[in-house]
């Protein structure tokens, strides 16, 4: 499968969908109170995206392993849930929540997706520690993302900052390349293995990349809950998330998901 470069005119039409996906999180922020439930952000955020005549790109998605297709138009994944979390009227935030808000739409054919973790009132000093290298890994990739670097070289400073800090990278789920479609070639893993090793790329102007660490406090490990799409960490402990949809210019990258 090759990797699909964009023009300037695409990499307009997505930094379209990228700012409309910033101001939707932005606004399920303001709205992420303790007592709210994630069903009424759900909802937020499909009426924004009904207002400028967007597709909520994970809507309706099918997984190989989930029988009903994702029902959400956000996933919205609390404390020990990584990604995937289902909004639900049913589910109330708390005080000391931490959570994980992604968030992709497809406007005029070109899609964006970004996630940002929140935390609900005051939160603890280490699960705000977990948010912040969470957040700082993917601010590496973006300092390091420019042509001819290989992706392995970007990954590897990302899992060295996140292991020095103690916490570990999710390896079952890895970010995209990104365009007309939500999932393109290539993936684009946190860490480095063999798999990347063997097929590295190299960045090159016009690659656009959805860029995701998931950082565990805790160990790597991950399983899905019986609804077929939460996945949490397999010891309990909190896990963060953040997203931004990059491309890839003459000199470095630019956030596309920005407001
Ligand atoms: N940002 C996630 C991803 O890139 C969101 C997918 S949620 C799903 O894979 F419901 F669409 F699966
Ligand atoms: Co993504």
């Amino acid at each position: 499968m090759a990797i699909t470069l964009k023009s300037p005119r695409e990499i307009e039409l997505m930094r379209k969908a990228g700012g409309v996906v910033a101001d939707v999180l932005s606004k399920l922020e303001e709205i992420a109170k303790p007592g709210v439930t994630t069903g009424r952000l759900n909802n937020v955020a499909l009426q924004m995206t009904a207002d400028v005549k967007a597709e909520a790109l994970f809507k309706g998605v099918c997984s190989p392993y989930a029988k009903p297709p994702f029902p959400g138009a956000i996933c919205t994944s609390i404390n020990e849930q990584i990604v995937h979390g289902i909004p639900s009227e049913q589910v109330k935030l708390k005080e000391g929540d931490i959570m994980g808000i992604d968030f992709g739409i497809r406007l005029n054919g070109y899609c964006a997706d970004a996630a940002v973790t929140l935390g609900i009132g005051e939160i603890s000093k280490s699960n705000r520690r977990l948010m912040d290298v969470t957040k700082h890994a993917l601010d590496i990739a973006i300092a390091k993302a420019s042509p001819a670097i290989r992706w392995s070289e970007i990954a590897l400073q990302m899992q060295r900052y996140v292991e020095a800090a103690g916490f570990s990278v999710v390896k079952e789920f890895v970010g995209h390349g990104i365009g007309r479609k939500m999932h393109e070639e290539p993936k684009v893993p946190n860490f480095v293995s063999d798999d990347l090793l063997s097929e590295d790329i190299y960045l090159t102007k016009g690659m656009v990349l959805a860029v995701e660490p998931m950082i565990n406090a805790g160990t790597d490990g991950t399983m899905t809950l019986k609804d077929g799409w939460t996945v949490v960490t397999k010891d309990g402990r909190c896990s963060a998330h953040f997203e931004h949809t990059i491309a890839i210019t003459e000199n470095g990258c630019e956030v596309l998901t920005v407001g």
